[in-house]
């Protein structure tokens, strides 16, 4: 079955296993995050509490591309460098939309937010984490 991004959350899927226990784990509490996240946003939650929560999901994924790294550097990854430079476009579009809700959480459109969110950590991972552990295990293509 194939991963959806249903209206309000990411439904887990097989289909997001990369086959690197530590990191689908991690892919796994990452994704259950970003649905609460979602969840909080769509039921109008205090912005507090919104701001709780995008940075504890801030810091959760600064440390999960760092592991990301860590493995990619020690099976000398060829794409490291472009995979490094896609966490940090994430980490900086992450970023601007934290400091958006937290200035101004009443003009942010929060369905719009959410849907960021889901749409690209669910495309992070299977194409660019994906493609990694299969050249990471020498069974795809270059
Ligand atoms: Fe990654």
């Amino acid at each position: 079955m194939t991963p959806t991004v249903a209206d309000r959350t990411i439904a887990w899927s097989d289909d997001f296993l990369i086959g690197i226990e530590e990191l689908d784990y991690e892919h796994r509490s990452l994704i259950e995050d970003i649905n609460t996240l979602h969840r909080n946003l769509l039921e109008h939650r205090r912005a507090s509490r919104i701001e709780d929560t995008l940075g504890k999901i801030h810091a959760r994924m600064q440390a999960h591309f760092a592991l990301e790294e860590s493995v990619m550097l020690a099976g000398r990854y060829q794409h490291y460098q472009e995979h490094k430079a896609e966490h940090e476009r994430l980490l900086d579009d992450y970023t601007e939309i934290m400091f958006a809700v937290a200035g101004n959480p009443e003009l942010v459109d929060r369905e719009d937010v959410g849907r960021r969110l889901c749409r690209w950590i669910v495309g992070h991972i299977l194409n660019s984490d994906k493609k990694m552990s299969l050249l990471l295990a020498g069974g795809g293509p270059s």
